[in-house]
């Protein structure tokens, strides 16, 4: 038995991760986190029950900040441009929130605040004062991204103070090897300061109880969970020394912010508040919130598991009056054209650059269809435009399109009368009936992708009907059986239309449009897609495509587009390179070589030339100019504050006009992977590599 919505919940409130307000949406967020929520959604409205869908922008935390510094704007300028640009594509691409909040908004602050201080008056934090990093020349303590060092897990030279993207570890600053701050470049110093902890490792016991309950959450879900269990959790702080933020509401915390994860989940909640004044009921949001009969959904994507199953509901239960997620469907990752996803390198397909040049349905369905829901899934072009033409414009769109023009023809465009019915009527009419239980009870299970994949069998056996009963032959000798197939056809395109409505809103309404109907299909209850609602006699609309076909044409650019980032990111190996003999040398001639370590002071791209970076190093007390041929894999800023191996008696040359008095050591595999030579340890400059 599928468990549709147990008897004792009286209402949904769904919730879609707040998005980062310091970029532009691109696929990946969408199938992670906001189509299947919005399927979810659109669904529940239609079985006309009491949902409320709520999300916003998340605009805090250093993410934010970084993006402004680079940018050189005020964080509010990031946030503000981002916040509008979002929301509006989320709305092209029909994502139906009730509510899009954001998290600088006034009802927020105080909210974050007020739970702060709740927690606070319980005694629940630990403060502790402990020595941080600090960048004296930017004179700011370097809290989790404005740190990057070396991954002490997987030696990735580029791990961030809170994650390595490399292994996925969870890390605080202080645990990088070789730390740096991504500011300055400089390596910080340890200086005290005050921080206020959420003690996870008390609440441990109540949540593993409360996850023992979770039995029918995803298995990538709860693997994630209890391996964090497993290790134990740990104390976290809540506060951070910035600037930006929502202000700890703590005299003796002048100067810092809550973090960021403290604030933003709770900024579901003000996003809550904020749609229930605009209802006319600013009490509303309580009962979508501390009402124990409603059924809380977060939809997420996997890298947000811990904040959502562990420390929002830690902090939940704490509070004592929250309801606590019945469920968190959480996705894995998208990749792109088989590599991930890169938002710095531009290797995404940006939700604006999509809706230029190809409908919102057709990423609807290929995106539920190819959803990872389960593990992480891979976009090509190629397969998202063989999946529109052979199922939406070849089975959908074809039958839909053949039973409406085929109607217009013999029956003068009008829904002609049913007579009776054979065995293949019979079965046709049965898979109509079934169809919204069917798809139904896949939604409601968060299987999305099976959901859409028994649509389009409707779609399939739909055609292999009207293939079947042969309507041109009966429309010559049997109009009376004509006419029962042509029917039960066009009952076919309506429940079609319905039941199609969660996953591609419009074509549906297009659809239902060309049926003749001219109420809001959206007021159709989902349990009566399978029955016939139509009336024989009565005109249907003009017909037109539904699906059309993408043409190669269309999507060659854009997988050449993605090609070429993708060459300059993982060069192809070379092939069958045979290595030369080379002749052996004595210590004399390596001694010849002076080789030393060096720091990059300053680097910049040299114009009209793609592979270069011209870099100023510091060699012990003397600073010299060298010409590098790494600009396809290092940005300036990543060269900044490196310490490199270079030959310092290199006879100076010229490069494109620019002296080089050097060279630095760098080395490719077989399979392109590149990487300039950097000591494993903080080195002098100047020191001799012997
Ligand atoms: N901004 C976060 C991200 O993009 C998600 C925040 S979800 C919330 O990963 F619950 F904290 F709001
Ligand atoms: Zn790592």
């Amino acid at each position: 038995m599928v468990c549709t919505m147990e008897s004792d919940y009286k209402r949904i409130l769904v919730t879609s991760a707040l998005p980062y307000a310091n970029g532009p949406l691109h696929l990946g967020h969408l199938a992670g986190a906001y189509l299947p929520a919005d399927i979810y959604v659109r669904y529940q409205r239609l079985k006309k029950r009491d949902v409320v869908y709520i999300c916003g922008s998340d605009e805090h935390g250093v993410p934010i900040t970084i993006a402004a510094e680079r940018k050189k704007v005020s964080p509010q300028s990031i946030v503000d441009e981002f916040h509008y640009r979002n929301k509006e594509a989320f709305a092209k691409f029909g994502i139906a929130f009730d509510y899009y909040g954001r998290t600088s908004a006034k009802i927020h602050h105080e909210t974050s605040q007020e739970i702060f201080l709740r927690l606070h008056k319980k005694g629940i934090f630990k403060v502790k004062t402990e020595k941080q990093l600090f960048d004296k020349k930017a004179n700011m303590f370097l809290a989790d991204r404005y740190v990057k060092g070396t991954c002490p897990v997987c030696s990735n030279p580029e791990a961030y103070g809170d994650q390595c993207e490399k292994c996925g570890s969870t890390l605080s600053p202080s645990e990088l090897i070789n730390p740096k701050s991504a500011i300055t470049g400089e390596p910080p110093e340890y200086r005290e300061t005050k921080h206020w902890y959420l003690p996870l490792g008390d609440f441990q016991e109540n949540v593993a109880k409360w996850i023992e309950t979770r039995k029918h959450w995803k298995t990538n879900v709860l693997g994630q969970v209890k391996s964090w269990l497993s290790e134990g959790l740990a104390d976290r702080a809540v506060t951070r020394d910035l600037s930006w933020g929502v202000p700890v509401p703590l005299e003796e915390a002048k100067g810092k912010v809550l973090y960021v994860w403290f604030d933003a989940p709770i900024g579901y909640i003000s996003a809550t508040k904020e749609w229930a004044v605009l209802q006319g009921r600013p009490d509303l949001w309580k009962l979508y919130w501390q009402d124990n009969h409603t059924k809380l959904v977060h939809f997420i994507g996997k890298d947000n598991i811990v904040f959502h199953c562990i420390m929002f509901p830690a902090t939940l239960m704490e509070l004592g009056d929250y309801v606590l997620p019945d469920n968190v469907p959480a996705n894995e990752f998208l990749n792109l054209q088989g590599n991930k996803l890169s938002t710095s390198r531009n290797y995404a397909v940006w939700l604006d650059d999509y809706l230029q040049k190809f409908p919102v349905d057709p990423l609807r369905y290929y995106l539920t269809f190819n959803a990872p829901e389960t593990k992480d899934a891979d976009f090509t072009w190629q397969d998202f435009q063989q999946h529109n033409n052979s199922e939406l414009a070849d089975i959908m769109g074809n039958f839909i399109n053949r039973t409406l023009t085929f109607a217009g023809k013999q029956f003068n465009g009008c829904i002609p009368e049913r007579g009776v019915t054979d065995e293949l009527d019979k079965q046709m009419l049965a898979i109509l009936q079934d169809a919204p239980q069917k798809i139904g009870d896949l939604i409601e299970e968060y299987e999305f992708r099976r959901a859409i994949i028994a649509l389009v069998d409707i779609g399939r056996a739909a055609n292999k009907y009207f293939n079947d009963q042969e309507p041109w032959r009966s429309a010559k000798d049997n109009k009376s059986k004509c006419a029962t197939t042509i029917s039960i056809c066009i009952h076919a395109v309506q429940t079609l239309a319905l039941l199609m409505q969660p996953f591609m809103p419009e074509s549906a309404a297009r659809t239902w449009a060309m049926l003749g109907f001219t109420g809001n299909i959206q007021e159709i209850p989902w349990d009566t897609a399978g029955d016939c609602l139509l009336t024989p006699g009565a005109a249907f609309g003009p017909v037109s495509i539904l699906f059309r076909k993408f043409e190669d044409t269309e999507i060659q650019p854009e997988i050449d587009r993605l090609r070429a980032i993708s060459e300059a990111m993982f060069p192809a190996p070379a092939t069958e390179k045979k290595e030369p003999e080379t002749p052996k040398i004595k210590y004399e001639d390596f001694a010849k070589l002076d080789l030393r370590i060096a720091r990059v002071l300053e680097a910049e791209k040299v114009e009209k030339a793609d592979k270069l970076l011209k870099l100023l190093i510091q060699i012990g007390s003397e600073q010299r100019q060298i010409i590098a041929g790494v600009a396809k894999y290092y940005t300036p800023q990543e060269m900044i504050g490196k310490k490199i191996v270079v030959i310092a008696n290199l006879e100076p040359a010229k490069i494109r006009g620019l002296e080089s008095n050097g060279m630095l050591l760098a080395a490719e595999d077989e399979k392109g992977e590149f990487s300039v030579l950097m000591p494993e340890k903080d080195l002098d400059s100047g020191a001799k590599i012997r």
